[in-house]
């Protein structure tokens, strides 16, 4: 049975291209939803990890970053252990420590090196890339840079199987939980040092449909964390259009194969979700 140790393994290279060994692996990732992507000197991953790590003090002052509706704030989620510091781009500035913000921003690039992988895949000419994907291929759009941990006094899932629904979430994890669907069973996705964790979301799913090579987003789950573990907790970035925005379904003709408003796509996503349950 496939391992995570057998997941592809991708790099940004200097140029911000997405590059893999070999096509092979690509195809791997692209079936898969999920790679590993090689961390590269130049991103500035441990500062964010010690603020990460500051953030389990339970004086630290940034619990008490307000919230800004659902999605934004020092947040403890229902029905699972996770509790998490979210924070969607334009807010960085004002909470978030410089460096973090900065870090942020360093995040951005390799989603923005991710999606243009999957559009140059997709066949979609490029001249559409910023439309398809309400401006996030063109560094616009939304990204959310959070930091979570699992608070164990809570028996449940350390995070219930999902699909994310953005276009690319970037994860850094500290212990092991992480498990992929693949074919109908959950496999390990093992924390390998050095690199990050890449999976495909919904968003990108819908606006890749009609092209030549659509990706899937795929399903996944955190174990739960029991009290003798290690602490889990990690940084998760989530390149997604913007909530007001349009997505646009193009084939490789440059042709628009179809729409949708993405409160819609989120809206339908949320129904089939409950209705799976
Ligand atoms: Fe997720």
């Amino acid at each position: 049975m496939l391992q995570g140790e057998g997941l592809p393994v991708a790099s940004v290279t200097e140029a911000q291209r997405l590059v893999f060994s070999t096509s092979e692996d690509l195809d791997r990732a692209w079936a898969l939803g999920v790679f590993y992507l090689k961390i590269s000197e130049g991103l500035h991953l441990e500062g964010a990890r010690e603020f990460g790590r500051g953030l389990l003090d339970v004086d630290s002052p940034y619990r008490r970053i307000p919230k800004y509706g659902d999605l934004e704030g020092f947040i403890a989620l229902e029905n699972n252990q996770q509790t998490k510091l979210a924070l969607c781009r334009h807010h960085w500035v004002q909470h978030y420590p410089a460096d973090i913000a900065q870090f942020g921003r360093e995040l951005d690039l390799l989603g923005i090196a991710v999606i243009r992988e999957v559009f140059r895949q997709s066949g979609i000419p490029e001249a559409m890339w910023s439309r398809a994907s309400g401006g996030y291929a063109a560094g616009e759009g939304t990204a959310f840079l959070n930091f979570v941990h699992y608070d164990t006094r809570n028996p449940d899932l350390g995070l219930r199987p999902h699909t994310d629904y953005g276009f690319v979430t970037i994860l850094d994890a500290s212990a092991p939980g992480l498990q992929i669907d693949v074919d109908g069973k959950f496999v390990d996705v093992p924390v390998l040092p050095g690199h990050l964790v890449i999976n495909f979301g919904e968003a990108l799913h819908f606006v890749t449909a009609h092209s030549e090579r659509s990706v899937g987003a795929v399903v996944h789950r955190v174990l739960s964390q029991k009290y003798s573990d290690p602490v889990r907790h990690g940084i998760v970035y989530f390149a997604n259009p913007d909530l007001e925005g349009m997505l646009w379904q193009f084939d490789a003709k440059g042709e628009v194969k179809g729409s949708s408003s993405v409160q819609d796509l989120f809206t339908l996503l949320e129904t089939n979700l409950t209705e799976d349950r």
